[in-house]
């Protein structure tokens, strides 16, 4: 009897690098620049999330049944991405180095995650790993941290360096106009006009 299909550990990662991949993309084709700081915000959440997953799950699952040499590369490759996510995160929209800085991160994700799935992945596969229970576990903790996450992104309120990802705006906006406006506990978050 076939059991319920469950993405293993390395499906559910290489789903991920192309979520990821996809925003770059519209990234490189969108001019809005309001849409755009949308887009590189939404990117750097999903690289956050993404990495802290393989950091706290999957990569310490690894250790000892990979090359260190290769793990440690692998958390080098992540520290660098992290500050340049930061500093898109710090970029106001509008910023001349906004482009730069998403083509960098782009450049360096596309090299880590070649990496991953050419070398990693491969070596991953032959260990004696359990990849759908690991999978079970890393996808229970992606939605915790999405969460915790996107609840900071509310915290901040009203955009001040980016603005929220639009498919999410237009799900919020929709659910605001089904409320009387007595319990609207926010305000518009309308893309600031530049
Ligand atoms: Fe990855
Ligand atoms: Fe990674």
């Amino acid at each position: 009897m076939a059991a319920e299909r469950k993405d293993d550990a390395l499906e559910l990662l290489k789903r991920d690098h192309r979520e990821v991949e996809q925003l770059f993309r519209k990234f490189d084709q969108t001019r809005d620049e309001n849409e755009r700081s949308a887009l590189a915000e939404r990117v750097c959440l999903m690289l956050k999330v993404h990495t802290q997953i393989e950091e706290e799950l999957f990569y310490p699952a690894l250790r000892g049944k990979l090359e260190d040499e290769m793990l440690n590369e692998a958390l080098v490759e992540h520290k660098a991405a992290k500050q340049l996510i930061s500093e898109i995160e710090g970029s106001e929209a509008g910023d001349a180095f906004l482009e730069a800085r998403v083509k960098v991160l782009q450049e360096q994700i596309q090299h880590h995650v070649r990496e991953e799935e050419q070398e990693m992945f491969p070596e991953v596969r032959k260990t004696d790993l359990d990849l759908v229970a690991l999978g079970g576990r890393m996808a229970e903790r992606k939605m915790k941290v999405m969460a915790r996450l996107g609840a900071e992104l509310e915290i901040e309120g009203e955009p001040k360096s980016f603005s929220r990802a639009a498919e999410r705006d237009e799900s919020l906006e929709r659910e605001e106009r089904s409320r009387p406006a007595a319990s609207r506990s926010h305000e518009r978050r309308d893309q600031p006009r530049r």
